[in-house]
């Protein structure tokens, strides 16, 4: 016997992601249902081989079904999370609205895993922001060795992380640039997106940091150790999908950078790419598509006692959202709810 599965915001670019993820790994799915706005009714989506057709979200009831994961964004995932938790389903939930709730779980399966048991407070899970989740699968197997004590962050976020209007608007906007009277207003962004790059991500606080950056801080404290001192500055780049990010690490006990890319090697969800030579890293084209978290440039930082310097690269539709949820899902069957 297998789950009863809604996927919600099933249109969207994370939902679709949910949904190919869920056919690739063989999910024991018994059931499963696509669910959207009002608009896209009757607008089918792919699930391995075969179609489903979107249904309504706002009149679907999920009394009976196992698992719901959401990707609808804060507002919508407000009105209907807490229905579907409260009718008995355990909603999983890409959204930043549950993350920072001390009773809600935040998870990353390969890091903290055991937190899966709180998903009784209120039937509800949280995956974390794309860049969070791929930096923590990274810093977690250091943090057990040495003892992170402080990390310094820049991102270069791909524009899929927005949306699927982001993406128009980078695609329009790119073509725009060579064909005149067809120029492309900045919209989804604050300024041109194309042949540019812009250190704006979610809202300014008055700390002057985004909330983006913010939420990488929050989490990484909430998921692997409140104790880490993190600082960020989050960056928009022309990519279609695939987030980089420049990681500096301080750490309390000394470590070597080959022992530290042997344990990185070893680790859960983590592929180490990282030949000294022409082309031996990752780049986030690479990365499209692949469910691991790339990890190459794992070089000393000299200029403090125990630093190191590495590049990290990974699928923000995938790891950052999408496949982290399935994981979850994943997790919570096995632990917790055990059928299939
Ligand atoms: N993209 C990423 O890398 C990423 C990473 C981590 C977390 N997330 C989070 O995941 C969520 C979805 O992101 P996305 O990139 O997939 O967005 P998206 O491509 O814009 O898709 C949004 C989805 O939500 C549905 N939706 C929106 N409002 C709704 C409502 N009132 N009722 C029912 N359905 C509604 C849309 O349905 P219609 O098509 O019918 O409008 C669509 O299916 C957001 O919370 C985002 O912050 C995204």
């Amino acid at each position: 016997m297998g789950y009863k599965i809604a996927v919600v915001g099933a249109t969207g670019n994370v939902g679709r992601e949910m949904l190919n993820i869920l056919a690739e790994r063989q999910f024991p799915v018994d059931e499963i249902v696509a669910l959207a706005s009002r608009k896209s009714q009757g607008t089918e989506v792919s699930f391995g081989d075969t179609t489903l057709k979107t249904k309504d979200l706002d009149t679907f009831d999920f009394t009976g079904w196992d698992i719901a994961l959401f990707a609808v964004g804060s507002t919508a995932t407000k009105e209907y999370a807490p229905k579907a938790a409260a009718s008995g389903c355990v909603v999983i939930d890409n959204s930043s609205l549950y993350r920072y709730d001390p009773d809600i779980p935040l998870i990353v399966p390969e890091v903290n895993p055991q937190a899966v048991h709180e998903y009784k407070n209120k039937n509800i899970i949280a995956n974390p922001n794309c860049s969070t989740a791929q930096m923590v699968v990274a810093l977690k197997p250091l943090h057990d060795r040495a003892k992170i004590k402080r990390v310094v962050v820049s991102t270069y976020q791909s524009v899929s992380g927005s949306g699927k209007d982001a993406i128009d608007e980078l695609w329009n906007q790119t073509k725009g640039m060579y064909v005149p009277g067809q120029e492309v207003d900045p919209k989804v962004y604050t300024k041109q997106i194309a042949f540019n790059v812009i250190p704006h991500i979610d809202v300014f606080l008055d700390s002057g940091d985004t909330k983006e950056e913010w939420k990488m801080i929050a989490e990484t404290k909430k998921i692997v150790d409140p104790s880490i001192k993190v600082t960020a500055t989050c960056v928009r780049v022309p990519v279609f999908v695939g987030h980089s990010e420049s990681i500096n690490i301080e750490t309390e006990d000394f470590l070597d950078e080959d022992e530290a890319r042997d344990i990185l090697r070893e680790s859960p969800g983590l592929m180490v790419i990282d030949k000294r030579e022409d082309g031996g890293y990752v780049t986030p084209i690479e990365c499209v598509g692949d469910f691991a978290t790339f990890v190459s440039r794992i070089r000393q930082d000299v200029t403090v006692e125990n630093g190191l310097n590495l590049w990290c690269v990974s699928d923000n539709l995938r790891k950052g959202a999408a496949l982290n949820a399935v994981q979850i899902a994943e997790l919570l069957g096995r632990e917790v709810l055990k059928k299939g």
